[in-house]
């Protein structure tokens, strides 16, 4: 059986990646100021990274291609990849042609659909083209590190908006259906929610909701916002923090979630070993060992017996007085809350 991971340090790690200084290394640039200010590059590669970035980042900052997440990613994956960049040649660097949209491939233009110099003209970037052809005219050797590791490189990092969207329907056995409903003919004409709105959390540029008709409460993309989802469509970025407002609104989530969850019925996601009628003084066993099933599906890992006591205790029984129904939307979201949760 496996170790536990210390919940402490996987909180710890979140924190410290939530509060690291930004635009140093291996840090992603939460709040790098165009203008100068607390953000210095720190060399030419870093300018020209910074000076894309808001051009590019909100769809690759994860991924499979995240130039953008720091420098080292910036250097690695694109300057130092001769696909991209060919070093004193910009007229045959795909970075290059990707900007002026004549690339070869079955993306021509980067960003897709928005001529690079259309950004520069309004405003959103100040690199220009030219700049970046003679930063690759006199591109800067490869710096060493590229070789090593980097023992200071993030290994844990907060599970992202679309991630907790995805992952958390699937675990409660939650579909669209149990949101909007998705066969109505009638649904362009009509509010979109059913089951009373269990605070529907989804990306803006997905579909269902792209039209913003389809998924006509327009919280539920407001929501997903709060929860740090980005939407390159906007170019809003996605915050690779977990701040106060993330945290908010996964909290309301996770309770508006679950509570579908353990009401849907013939769901046994959260009630998968007892049924409502069960409670700690008529079926002590199955209680516990649906508690523990539940932190095993939620968490991927099953509880120390100190932690599925201190869930039984402080969380179950104190809310089973109310009701199990209660207690059990109770211990499924306080498991969401858990730093294994939201971390991957
Ligand atoms: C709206 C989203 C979006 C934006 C903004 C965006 N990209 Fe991309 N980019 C993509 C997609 C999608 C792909 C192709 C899918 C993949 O390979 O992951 C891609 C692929 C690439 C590739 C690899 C191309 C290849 O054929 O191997 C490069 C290089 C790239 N982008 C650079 C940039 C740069 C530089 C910017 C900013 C000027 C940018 N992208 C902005 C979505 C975006």
């Amino acid at each position: 059986m496996s170790t536990p991971r210390p919940m402490l340090r996987a909180a710890a790690l979140i924190s410290l990646a939530l509060t690291a200084g930004a635009c140093t290394e291996n840090k992603p640039d939460v709040t790098y100021d165009p203008d100068g200010g607390s953000c210095a590059p720190s060399g030419r590669n870093d300018e020209i990274r910074l000076g894309l970035a808001p051009a590019c980042e909100g769809c690759h900052l994860t991924g499979n291609k995240p130039f953008f997440a720091s420098l080292t990613a910036f250097e690695n994956g694109l300057v130092y990849d001769e696909r991209y960049v060919k070093p004193g040649d910009p007229d045959n660097s795909m970075l290059v042609q990707l900007l002026k949209g004549t690339a070869a491939g079955s993306y021509p233009q980067m960003p897709p659909g928005q001529p690079y110099n259309e950004l520069v003209a309004n405003g959103h970037v100040s690199l220009t083209t030219a700049q970046v052809e003679a930063w690759i005219r006199e591109l800067p050797p490869a710096p060493a590190r590229l070789e090593a590791p980097d023992p200071e490189a993030f290994s844990v990092r907060r599970l992202s908006a679309e991630e907790m969207v995805v992952s958390l329907m699937e675990q409660l056995g939650l579909t669209l259906e149990d949101f909007v409903s998705t066969s109505d003919p009638n649904w362009r004409n009509k509010p979109y929610v059913v089951n009373g709105g269990k605070l529907f959390v989804w990306p803006g540029d997905w579909a269902p909701g792209i039209s913003n008709e389809y998924v006509s409460d327009s919280r539920s993309v407001e929501r997903f916002d709060a929860l740090g989802g980005g939407n390159p469509l906007v170019y809003r970025k996605r915050d690779v923090g977990f701040g106060p407002s993330a945290a908010q609104t996964l909290v309301q989530m996770s309770q508006a979630w679950c509570a579908r969850a353990v009401d849907k019925k013939s769901n046994t996601a959260v009630l998968r070993y007892v049924t409502l009628a069960d409670t700690s003084a008529k079926n002590p066993d199955a209680v516990q060992k649906n508690l523990r099933a539940l932190y095993l599906r939620m968490l991927g890992q099953p509880p120390s017996e100190a932690e599925a006591k201190e869930l039984y205790e402080k969380v179950y029984v104190p809310l089973e007085a109310q009701s199990p129904r209660i207690a059990w939307i109770g211990v499924c979201a306080s498991l969401i809350r858990h730093p294994l949760w939201i971390t991957y």
